[in-house]
């Protein structure tokens, strides 16, 4: 196959057909393992260190321990994303439990795998979605508690997001979020939630992701004197807003125009949400917290 996609692969750098994991890997067997999503644009990788921090927590939590310092994760995601010859890229990075020993093993005891996964930058909506905002739905399942799968694990197990997504489109919606079980908005399979209202942005402040896009418009919220806050919100909130955006590494805010069967004012974008994204991508054109990829 000609002109494959590089992978990191357990210190090595295979082209695709190569890069192979078995069919016993803990991650496809029980979706034990974490990953994190970081992008680069226009050559220069958005808050790399912050995602590897995130991902470090992630894997302290859950107990897997690669043998990959700081250091060795940063210049594997910039090696690869230089190998596929990308400047606008989509980087996934993942450690699972291996193959285990036996049927039934002490999770304790593995030999991890770990990948790194460079493709073309990717948006989470399409043309027609980025132009005039997308329909959210609201799930009928809750968001994980704290006392079980804490929302800041960013885990390989997925199956939750999958069937709020499946839920969502068969609806004839674009994206889906889920409550928590007291009824308080939480986020989406990809995306964190912004509610503006009067003036005023707002944001879920718990049981969330610590979403790295999220951080970076209250950050650009702050910077530009636009009030902002991390508050309990509900599906009410949503509803009775003046604007409501969604944010991620895959494309920055996401303007909604509808949720749940309830329209949103016009103009979609509303103002704020279009202010903020383009100081959002402004600051990604800065090369501020960038990391060039030539680097
Ligand atoms: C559940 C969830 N919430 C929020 C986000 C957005 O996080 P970030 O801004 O770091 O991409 C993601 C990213 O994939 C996610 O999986």
């Amino acid at each position: 196959m000609a002109n494959q996609p590089i992978l990191f692969i357990n210190g090595e750098y295979k082209p695709l057909s190569e890069a192979t994991v078995s069919v016993l890997d803990q991650g496809f067997l029980l979706g034990d393992g974490v990953f994190d999503v970081v992008s680069a644009w226009k050559g220069s990788i958005f808050k790399l260190d912050q995602h590897i921090e995130r991902f470090h927590d992630s894997l302290r939590a859950t107990r897997l321990d690669a043998p990959m310092s700081h250091a060795d994760w940063r210049a594997a995601i910039i090696e690869t994303v230089k190998r596929n010859n990308l400047r606008d890229a989509t980087i996934r990075f993942i450690v699972t439990r291996g193959v285990p020993k036996a049927v039934v093993a002490d999770p304790r005891d593995y030999q991890p795998t770990m990948i790194v996964w460079a493709a073309p930058y990717i948006f989470l909506a399409d043309e027609a979605g980025r132009r005039q905002g997308i329909r959210l739905f609201i799930s009928h399942l809750r968001a994980f508690t704290p006392d079980s799968l804490d929302p800041r694990y960013k885990c390989l197990d997925r199956l939750h997001s999958q069937m709020a997504r499946i839920e969502a489109l068969e609806a004839g919606y674009d994206d889906v979020i889920w409550l928590d079980q007291t009824g308080h908005v939480c986020e989406g399979p990809a995306s964190n939630v912004f509610a503006i209202k009067g003036g005023v942005v707002r944001t879920p402040r718990r049981n969330v992701l610590r979403g790295i896009t999220r951080q970076t418009f209250i950050e650009i919220a702050r910077d530009a004197q636009i009030p902002v806050e991390e508050a309990d919100l509900t599906a009410f909130d949503l509803f009775s807003a003046d604007e409501v955006f969604t944010c991620s590494t895959a494309g920055g805010a996401l303007a909604v125009r509808e949720v749940a069967g309830r329209k949103l004012p016009k103009p979609t974008p509303g103002p704020l949400t279009h202010r903020l994204d383009k100081l959002y991508w402004a600051l990604r054109e800065s090369g501020a917290h960038g990391t060039p990829i030539s680097a």
